[in-house]
């Protein structure tokens, strides 16, 4: 017995060198020490050895036993090990190898201009009001002194949603919204988005404004020139001219349009500024009497002046684009430019 004994041994040792995977190394646990297995059958014949030899051989059995079971979890345990050195050896990382950019985003060339205008005005002591993109008719005309079939209301085509609902044309509304809440002195800049059914290079459907408006006693014309003058210097450079132009607005008395000396040609007269030499770039008056009426300011004390500009105009003299299309097509090609 002894001798079939070592026999398993050595027989088990040489398989198990030929053995790469676990379920070959499992495979030999079973055929030796497996129940119905080349150890069982050897004690089987346990019966005939002699009685006084019964307990060593029990023992060397044994012995067997758990060495050969002990080896085979070296085994089992240095193929997990290299499994999971190959492994890592796979996923290894190379710390040096440089990143990968990130791609980041840039604020809309609009939203540049806009940050930049209120922050003009902001530190002139406006603060920034907003008010809602679909309107009532009231605040987007009425209150504004443009009654339903006045003419007036020609000058800007308008989106309807119901008769008395609206999608804002300008961002004048939001004067009569702040007026209506605050009493004077009141000093605000109004950015947002409005509306119109227009659409080709110099039009867009939807477009930017920022409205401004200021309200105290005494406030003059001479205090919207200086504003204004102030602003447009900030923005296209201390040497550009500007000029105050009569005109008119239902919400103002006097208005003026402003012009600046156009910045494509210095004044001398090109395509874009129709050989006159200057750009319209806004809108101004002093805030009429009909308007302060419907927020219930009295206009003897007070006075005001308002003005509008359109942020895409303002943005496309300033980088020189040509189409107003543009800003709205997300061409990251442009985009990046700013
Ligand atoms: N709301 C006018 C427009 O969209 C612009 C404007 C002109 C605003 C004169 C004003 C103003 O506040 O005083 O055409």
């Amino acid at each position: 017995m002894r001798g079939q004994l070592e026999k398993l041994q050595r027989d088990a040792e040489e398989e198990l060198r030929g053995a790469v995977t676990d379920e070959a190394i499992q495979a030999i646990r079973t055929k030796y020490l497996g129940r119905k297995g080349v150890l069982t059958s050897i004690l089987r014949g346990l019966g005939g050895v002699a009685p006084e030899e019964r307990p060593a051989m029990g023992q060397l059995a044994n012995q067997v036993k758990d060495a050969l079971s002990l080896r085979i979890d070296a085994v089992l345990a240095g193929i997990a090990a290299s499994k999971k050195d190959g492994k890592l050896l796979q996923e290894r990382v190379d710390v040096t190898l440089p990143g990968r950019g990130i791609a980041c985003g840039k604020l809309h060339p609009i939203t540049l201009v806009m940050q930049e205008i209120c922050g003009i005005f902001a530190s002139l002591g406006f603060s920034i009001a907003e008010g809602p993109e679909v309107e009532l008719d009231y605040y987007n005309f009425e209150a504004l002194n443009m009654a339903k079939d006045h003419p007036s209301r020609d000058m800007q085509a308008t989106f309807y949603v119901t008769e008395n609902l609206l999608l804002r044309t300008h961002t004048s509304p939001v004067q009569i919204r702040v007026m209506e809440k605050q009493k004077p002195p009141v000093r605000v800049i109004a950015p947002g988005k409005v509306y119109r059914p227009d659409a080709d290079i110099s039009h867009s459907p939807m477009f930017h404004q920022i409205e401004g408006l200021y309200v105290d006693k005494g406030v003059t014309f001479g205090d919207l020139k200086g504003t204004l003058t102030f602003f447009l210097k900030h923005v296209f450079g201390d040497e550009i001219g500007v000029r105050f132009r009569p005109s008119f607005f239902p919400f103002t008395e006097p208005s003026a349009e402003v012009d600046i000396r156009c910045v494509m040609c210095s004044g001398k007269g090109c395509r874009v500024c129709g050989q006159s030499g200057w750009l319209e770039i806004l809108g101004s008056g002093m805030v009429d009497p009909e308007v302060f009426k419907a927020v219930g300011y009295d206009s003897e004390e007070y006075t005001g002046f308002a003005f509008g500009l359109g942020v895409e105009r303002i943005a496309m003299l300033r980088y020189g684009i040509s189409d107003i299309r543009l800003f709205t097509e997300n061409d990251r090609r442009f985009l990046e430019q700013f």
